[in-house]
């Protein structure tokens, strides 16, 4: 199969082209990234050498670019975003460009070169938040964030060409992912090398607000799957079911690395900050996945890598 990863210099994809290349060895992946802050070739520098691993750098906006790239292509997966909402509260005009119109261009390039399958990475976020229950994948949109809002308008695109022009589209609707290679502006990554600092940990509000953990090879395994086994036309929920306060999330995280409560620096909420994201994953059970890694060992093996990688990190953490 000879795939188009776009964004694949960023945490998830990198990920994904990382498990791909060993999973299938006869696969051959173009990565085309436009190494905003967010991508880094670092993250890549173990395959760099893959005879079937190719980097180029590059805007998804760009059509010609991307039409030339897609000639023998069969599958696009769009990984590349703007992804961090605080981001996008101060400025989200490049959020609509690369989230929304990138999208367009892709999937325009898609149907003028026949791509067998074009994957759409999604967000929980889409559906925004609820106090209760579960988003199946039939709900309807309601973000709250510009980021969340120029990931909802790409799904709606997307649909709309799989039901217009019969595109084969599908969407993965993931919550938020954990793991090696994240930028540490995210939560996780941030509250770890802060700690490695000897830093506070910066936390909205009082910790109140809920999200549901998934460890980036679990999400890499369901999107193989949806790839492999999916159902064009559909979406599917990636949800491991770990859901922690933040609060919570940040006890277990101190615990671990020895430091006390009082490491905690409660700051002013994030304006639109959603309560809770939950959504059922039955559909993409039925599928066959199920999460690999328990919660609690990723968490371990995140912390690790941090703490074996310091170089990879204060390079980026210099630049805040
Ligand atoms: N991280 C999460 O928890 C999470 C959860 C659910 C869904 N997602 C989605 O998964 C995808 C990847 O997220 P991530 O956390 O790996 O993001 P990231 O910010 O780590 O990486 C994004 C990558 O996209 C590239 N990029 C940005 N604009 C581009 C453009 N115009 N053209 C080409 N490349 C461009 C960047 O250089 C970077 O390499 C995104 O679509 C995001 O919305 C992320």
């Amino acid at each position: 199969m000879r795939l188009l990863i776009t964004g694949g210099c960023g945490f998830i994809g990198s990920n994904f082209i990382r498990y791909i290349l060993k999973r299938y060895p006869n696969y051959k992946i173009v990565n085309l990234d436009k190494l905003t802050y967010a991508g880094n070739l670092d993250n890549l520098k173990d395959v760099k050498e893959n005879k079937n691993y190719k980097f180029i750098k590059g805007d998804i906006c760009n059509y010609k670019t991307v039409d030339s790239l897609v000639k023998g292509i069969e599958v696009i997966i769009n990984f590349a975003a703007e992804t961090h909402v605080d981001r996008s509260i101060v400025d989200a005009s490049n959020f609509i460009k690369t989230n929304y119109n990138g999208t367009y261009i892709l999937l325009e390039a898609a149907l003028k070169n026949k791509i067998k399958y074009f994957l759409q990475i999604s967000t929980d976020e889409v559906y925004g938040s609820r106090v209760k229950g579960f988003f199946k994948e039939s709900d309807t949109l309601n973000p709250s964030s510009p980021y969340s809002a120029s990931k909802a308008a790409a799904d709606l695109l997307a649909v709309s060409y799989f039901k217009t022009y019969k595109l084969p589209v599908f969407i993965a609707r993931s919550s938020n992912n954990f793991g090696p290679c994240q930028y540490p502006e995210k939560v996780i990554p941030l509250f770890i090398t802060n700690i490695l600092q000897n830093k506070k940990l910066p936390l909205y509000s009082r910790g109140e607000n809920i999200r549901d953990w998934l460890f980036v090879l679990d999400n890499c395994l369901a999107i193989d799957l949806i790839l492999h086994k999916g159902l064009p036309g559909e979406i599917y929920n990636i949800s491991a079911g770990n859901y922690l306060k933040n609060s919570e999330l940040t006890k277990i995280i101190l615990k671990k690395m020895d430091k006390p409560w009082e490491f905690i620096n409660f700051v002013k909420d994030r304006p639109g900050h959603d309560f809770r994201y939950a959504m059922d994953s039955l559909k993409i059970a039925k599928l066959g996945w199920k999460p690999r890694y328990k919660f609690l060992n990723a968490l371990d093996l995140t912390i690790n890598w941090y703490r074996e990688n310091s170089l990879w990190w204060k390079k980026l953490k210099a630049k805040f």
